[in-house]
C-alpha cells in the first residue's frame, strides 16, 4: 500500500532512491500542490534515510529571502538570507550544494549541533524558476555524494513537472 513511510536503510543509494521516488509519485499522484508535495517528500525521505533533518526553505522574496516550510527534525531556522549559509549559497548560486563537513564551510548556520554534512537541492518550478530549496543534514561526516545529488534532483523535478 502506497501509504506506508519506507525504510531504506542500509540498501544500496541507488536501489533506495529508485525505490523511494515510485513510493513519492504513487502517493502524490493527482495531487498539484507545492506544500503538499514538499511535506510528503520531507516525511518519506527523512523516515526512509534516517536523516537528520529534513525539509523546504521556500523563496519568499526572489534573490533575497528563504523562509522555512515543511520539515521533519529538531527546530529549524525560520529565515535565511540568499548567499548565507549552505541553503543560502545553493539559492543563490540556482545549484546544488554538497558538504562533506559542516565546520569547514564558512557561513555554515548551526540549527541542530549535531549536524556534521549536508546537502540542500534547488527546486524549481514550472517556468524554471526557483521556489524552494531542499535542505538535508546528517549526524554523520560526508554522508552525501553525487548519487544523492543525481537522485535528489531528480526527485525535486516533480516541482516543475507537475502543473
Ligand atoms: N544547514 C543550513 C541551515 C538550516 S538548518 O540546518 C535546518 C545552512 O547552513 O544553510
Amino acid at each position: 500500500m502506497a501509504e506506508v513511510t519506507l525504510d531504506l536503510r542500509g540498501r544500496p543509494k541507488a536501489e533506495a532512491y529508485a525505490e523511494l521516488k515510485k513510493h513519492v509519485e504513487a502517493v502524490l499522484e493527482g495531487i498539484n500542490d507545492d506544500v503538499a508535495g514538499m511535506a510528503t517528500m520531507s516525511c518519506l525521505l527523512h523516515h526512509a534515510f534516517g536523516h537528520l533533518w529534513t525539509g523546504f526553505y521556500r523563496v519568499v522574496e526572489p534573490g533575497k529571502l528563504l523562509r522555512v516550510g515543511p520539515y521533519q527534525g529538531t527546530l529549524g531556522c525560520l529565515e535565511i538570507r540568499f548567499g548565507k549559509g549552505v541553503c543560502g549559497t545553493s539559492a543563490a548560486k540556482g545549484e546544488t550544494v554538497v558538504v562533506e563537513d559542516v565546520h569547514a564551510f564558512p557561513g555554515h548556520i548551526t540549527c541542530d549541533g549535531r549536524s556534521a554534512s549536508e546537502i540542500v537541492v534547488p527546486v524549481f518550478g514550472p517556468n524554471r524558476e526557483l521556489i524552494a530549496v531542499l535542505d538535508i543534514d546528517s549526524e554523520h561526516k560526508a554522508t552525501f555524494d553525487d548519487v544523492d545529488r543525481r537522485a535528489l534532483e531528480e526527485l525535486m523535478g516533480w516541482f516543475s513537472r507537475r502543473k
